[in-house]
């Protein structure tokens, strides 16, 4: 049965306002969301409407026991002004492990596609066509269930809201590999895009910032010695021409765009491994010349190249290389996502 979805249009657009030629990521927001609601057991009729603030009990989980998740996708508009999602059924099922994993309802699939859909035909003149910039969609769903029994809520809302945006990072990527915090452990959340996952990375993330970097690259939480993500990104490093990424696990999360890289570059005939990665191999190869490329690879970030990372109050910086591999994949990635290349793999969907 096709989702009924009702319609309340904004009264007067916001978009003149907005400086499509210098966007910052998801900080400037679009006309409408896309609001649905879970009570007495069974998901509520999905309303689109202007995006404005949302009111909640003081009392609800949300605030207390942090039952929030969310999903990061962008989607594109080709010359044909098609708008173009990449790979959106696996955000959904992955937005439904974190929902699983939370205590929080599934959301069925046609009120979170065809939800979608529907929000992008309404904002489609939000989604920006120059060069590096995408309409950046954010789903997410939280307790609004009151109480303070630390227990899941009863009642949920899930919303999509979308942001013209540029580039994640503004400049050079310096990371610090981290010796002594950790974002997941094993039986925890980390595979899951739940908020709390993000808050608990903050604190570690200053201390990087107070000492000249700007990301941390999370390590294994027992040893330590195993390099597992980068911020909010997987990674990737090169070693001479060796493509390798850690596996996923509980604590990493299966991201879309690291799969996705994994697939173009072993097609592309690049040597890839997908095996632990230890700190002790990444210093030596650094310190032998063989390191290089390191680059974090997700949706907002989609590949950023790390130009230097510190370890032990050691900085190794990486080659500046012509040809890299990050961006002969990152060429091939948003070619894809863009309609500018075609698409052997089925992952472009057209709205
Ligand atoms: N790792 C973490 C912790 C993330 O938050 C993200 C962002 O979504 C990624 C990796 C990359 O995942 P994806 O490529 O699906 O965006
Ligand atoms: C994404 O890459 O979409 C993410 O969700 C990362 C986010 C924390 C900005």
């Amino acid at each position: 049965m096709k989702t009924q979805i009702e319609i309340q249009r904004i009264e007067k657009s916001k978009i003149d306002s907005v400086d499509f030629s210098n966007l910052p990521f998801g900080s400037v927001y679009s006309d409408h969301m896309l609001e649905c609601n879970f009570k007495d057991g069974a998901w509520q009729k999905p309303v689109i409407k202007p995006f404005t603030s949302i009111s909640l009990d003081p009392s609800a989980k949300i605030f207390h026991y942090g039952q929030s998740i969310f999903e990061g996708m962008k989607a594109y508009k080709d010359d044909a002004k098609n708008i173009l999602l990449f790979r959106p059924t696996d955000n959904w099922k992955r937005f439904n492990k974190s929902a699983e994993r939370l205590m929080i309802p599934k959301i069925p699939e046609e009120i979170f596609m065809e939800g979608l859909k529907a929000l992008l035909r309404v904002d489609s003149e939000w989604i920006p066509r120059n060069p590096g910039s995408s309409l950046y969609v954010r789903p997410f769903m939280f307790a609004t269930g009151t109480g303070f029994h630390a227990s899941p809520a009863d009642e949920y809302k899930f919303i999509i809201a979308t942001a013209p945006s540029g580039a994640y990072f503004a400049g050079k990527v310096n990371v610090l590999i981290e010796e002594k915090y950790a974002r997941a452990a094993n039986g925890g959340v980390g595979f899951a895009k739940a908020g709390g996952n993000y808050a608990a990375q903050f604190y570690p993330t200053q201390l990087a910032i107070e000492k000249g970097y700007n990301q941390v690259i999370w390590t294994d939480d027992n040893t330590h010695q195993f390099i597992e993500e980068a911020g909010a990104m997987n990674i990737f490093v090169r070693i001479n021409d060796t493509l390798i990424t850690s596996p996923t696990s509980d604590r990493i999360l299966d991201g879309i765009t690291r799969k996705s890289i994994l697939q173009i570059a072993e097609d592309e005939g690049i040597q890839t491994e997908v095996r632990k990665i230890s700190v002790g191999e990444v210093v030596e190869a650094a310190k032998d010349g063989n390191l290089l490329e390191m680059f974090g690879a997700g949706t907002a970030a989609v590949i950023s190249p790390i130009s230097s990372f510190g370890y032990q109050e050691n900085d190794f910086d990486l080659p500046v290389l012509e040809n890299s591999f990050a961006s002969k994949l990152k060429k091939k990635i948003t070619d894809i996502q863009t309609n500018k290349a075609s698409d052997p793999y089925g992952w472009r969907v057209i709205v």
